[in-house]
């Protein structure tokens, strides 16, 4: 996998450390080719774009189709007028590119989702994304929420894409794997393994169980209007693609993220039943290849008034 990540920036020793974000971790999702899920006029011109937690320089992104190796911001800006102006913010400052590599329409900033904007970021984007962060701000999601909608202009849209979670291991009571999300009949055991040590790692941090739903209710306290939750599926493996190359990508990242999320139990002192973890890394993906799999996404979407 990290023979085709050559974007990949290195942590510097001074940035925080990430839980899901190694040095040269990708993670890379399958949308069905869907990036603007807010009902954004694509073809308007002199639009702002935020990307909220953009990693621009490390994460990949997956889409199909058709098939690219793009950040999410990047992929969105393929899709948009050439005036189109983007601000990538992120909390590691090592995640972000270049100043070379970055094209003139752009401009990133190091800095917390739970840090106000800068004025002159203040009422002006017309779409504030943000994927993958949440975890990363347990407890403070309506500051975070307040902070991207401080950013909107009137009429601009917040949209949020999260992984859908499940009932962890020593979480609480109830013990199996799967609560309020799809399980999918005939779900290989490797990859009900795989949720299970993710959702696990989120309980231990504090995320509520059915996350990320519960953003709804942040976002209208936060004011916004025509709050939607659509549920997407995100495919791995066969259910991918014919191509073997591209049924080996879309499995990668979780095969990376699993001694990630190994380390962290430990670290957590969580008890992970080995039956979980032995061997996942190669299981998921003999059966992602073999039987396919998906993970799902929620995305929220609200309008500023
Ligand atoms: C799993 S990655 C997702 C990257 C990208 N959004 C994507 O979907 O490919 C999570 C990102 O959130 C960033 N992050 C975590 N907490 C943050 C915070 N409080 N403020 C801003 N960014 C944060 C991390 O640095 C990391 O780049």
């Amino acid at each position: 996998m990290s023979s085709i990540n050559n974007q990949a920036a290195t942590t510097s020793p001074e940035d925080a450390e990430y839980l899901l974000a190694g040095t040269g971790t990708e993670f890379m999702a399958a949308l069905k080719g869907q990036v603007f899920f807010a009902p954004l006029d694509t073809a308007r011109e002199e639009m702002k774009i935020l990307d909220m937690a953009c990693a621009d320089g490390v994460y990949l992104t997956f889409f199909i189709p058709p098939f690219s190796l793009r950040t999410l911001l990047r992929e969105m800006s393929t899709r948009l007028p050439s005036s189109t102006s983007f601000v990538g913010v992120d909390l590691m400052k090592s995640f972000l590119p270049a100043k070379d590599a970055t094209p003139d329409n752009y401009r990133y900033l190091a800095q917390d989702v739970l840090t106000p904007l800068p004025g002159d970021l203040q009422g002006v984007f017309d779409l504030a994304n943000v994927r993958l962060m949440f975890a990363g701000v347990v407890g403070k999601e309506a500051a975070a929420v307040q902070n991207l909608v401080d950013g909107l202009k009137s009429g601009g849209w917040l949209q949020i894409m999260e992984m859908r979670l499940y009932t962890p291991y020593g979480g609480d009571d109830d013990k199996t794997a799967y609560d309020d999300a799809d399980d999918g009949d005939g779900e290989t055991q490797s990859l009900k393994d795989f949720k299970t040590l993710l959702s696990s790692v989120f309980a231990a941090i504090g995320l509520q169980k059915g996350f990320p739903m519960g953003l709804e209710g942040v976002m209208k306290d936060a004011g916004l209007q025509d709050v939607r939750v659509v549920v997407v599926d995100a495919p791995i493996g066969k259910d991918v693609s014919e191509d073997r190359k591209l049924q080996l990508l879309s499995v990668g990242p979780f095969q990376l993220t699993i001694k990630t999320l190994v380390a962290t139990c430990e670290k957590l002192g969580l008890q992970i039943p080995a039956s979980v973890t032995d061997n996942l890394e190669d299981r998921l993906v003999r059966d992602a290849l073999e039987h396919g799999g998906k993970f799902q996404f929620a995305v929220l979407t609200g309008r500023k008034a």
